[in-house]
């Protein structure tokens, strides 16, 4: 029997070319492909952004990622996908897994990592950074010489966000979803909000740029897929 082996596959932040060589290489050699079920009809993004560089034998499996705040009901459905998984990769299979952007990054596949860890033969195929994507974009730089960066989730606490924000020049800040008035509120209160832009589906057919987030206008419903960049540094060439 051959070997199984499972590859976690950043697919990057949305167009389908912005996948990796290899990426694209091992997509094409797979058996088996693990991909998030979408919550409407049709393929998971994660799976749309992928399913040219398929081989037409691919057994494709969708599952369910509950996005619940039951955390026994997440740990059920990561402990039974894992082990479906690490069947398939013992019984000698090529076995996938597609994450967007980067699969170490703000990943469900963290949790399939932690319990299928050492005993299966693994890869991660790394993915650009949804932040990456964005800041190539927009030409809006991270950061630079002696300068440092936070990569933050907006769920964080707000101490946690302003005190990131006054120690780094370059912040991050993603899961802005449902969160963006607090935030904004915060960069006002920081003196930051011209040093700040937003963009949501990065490099996706509907992208949204906001060069300048004072333009949003209040209660605008903004895309599950948003992110903040912030850099201090960088007001003189924005503005
Ligand atoms: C669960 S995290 C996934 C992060 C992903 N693993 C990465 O490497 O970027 C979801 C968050 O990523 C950000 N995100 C992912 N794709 C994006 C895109 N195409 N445009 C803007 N933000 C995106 C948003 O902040 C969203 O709330």
């Amino acid at each position: 029997m051959s070997t199984g082996k499972l590859f976690a596959i950043g697919t990057g932040p949305g167009a389908s070319d912005l996948i990796t060589v290899r990426a694209a290489r091992i997509l094409g050699e797979i058996q088996v492909l693990y991909a998030p079920a979408s919550r409407k009809q049709g393929d998971s993004l994660a799976l749309s952004i992928v399913r040219e560089y398929l081989s037409e034998q691919v057994l494709i499996k969708e599952r369910h990622f509950p996005m619940t705040a039951d955390a026994g009901e997440k740990r059920q459905a990561w402990d039974e996908i894992a082990a479906e998984m690490a069947q398939d990769v013992t019984s000698g299979k090529q076995v996938g897994f597609i994450t967007l952007g980067d699969s170490m990054l703000f990943s469900t596949w963290v949790f399939l990592l932690e319990r299928l860890g050492p005993q299966l033969d693994i890869e991660v195929v790394p993915g650009i950074t949804s932040f990456a994507g964005i800041a190539s974009r927009a030409q809006f730089p991270l950061c630079m010489e002696q300068q440092s960066m936070a990569v933050m989730s907006c769920t964080a606490d707000e101490e946690v966000l302003r005190r990131a924000l006054i120690d780094h020049e370059c912040v991050v800040l993603m899961k802005v979803y449902g969160r963006f008035e607090k935030i904004r509120a915060l960069l006002a209160e920081l003196g930051l909000l011209q040093c700040a832009i937003l963009m949501a589906n990065a490099s996706m057919e509907n992208e949204m740029y906001y060069p300048e987030l004072a333009a949003i206008k209040a209660g605008e419903a903004l895309p599950y897929f948003s992110t903040i960049l912030v850099n201090r540094k960088y007001r003189q060439q924005k503005v």
